[in-house]
């Protein structure tokens, strides 16, 4: 599976680097890319690393870490996550700009 780790923090790094050692081809995607280069030297198995845009645009699931911060602040492209299932990794309230209607 093809995952895209949106910032390589605690979170998007630890899960970055577990998923990369199942088998699953990983891209660390950072606003600094020396975090992003110490995590895929951990994870091995080829994992690529580069932009936050570059990232999204590589998984076919993406793991969203920088919490409540919007994606439009994260990313220059947020249209790139359409159609893509994302992992947000946030647990504190939702604000406002973040709740969407689910789709059944
Ligand atoms: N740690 C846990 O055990 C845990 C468990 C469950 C949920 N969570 C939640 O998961 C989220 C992430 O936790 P964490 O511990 O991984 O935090 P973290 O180590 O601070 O990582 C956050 C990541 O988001 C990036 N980021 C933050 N603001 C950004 C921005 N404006 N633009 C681009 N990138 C940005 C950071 O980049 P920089 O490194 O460049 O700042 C970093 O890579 C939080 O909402 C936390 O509450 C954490």
């Amino acid at each position: 599976m093809k995952i895209g780790v949106i910032g390589t923090g605690n979170m998007g790094r630890s899960l970055g680097i577990l998923w990369a050692h199942q088998g699953h081809e990983v891209f660390f995607g950072a606003r600094d890319i020396s975090k992003a280069e110490k995590a895929a030297e951990l994870a091995g198995n080829h994992a690529c690393i580069g932009s936050n845009d570059d990232a999204a645009s590589f998984g076919d699931i993406l793991f969203y870490s920088p919490g409540v911060v919007l994606v439009s602040k994260v990313l220059q492209s947020p249209s790139q996550l359409a159609g893509k299932i994302v992992i947000d990794s946030s647990n504190w309230n939702i604000p406002e700009g973040f709740k969407f209607e689910p789709v059944t």
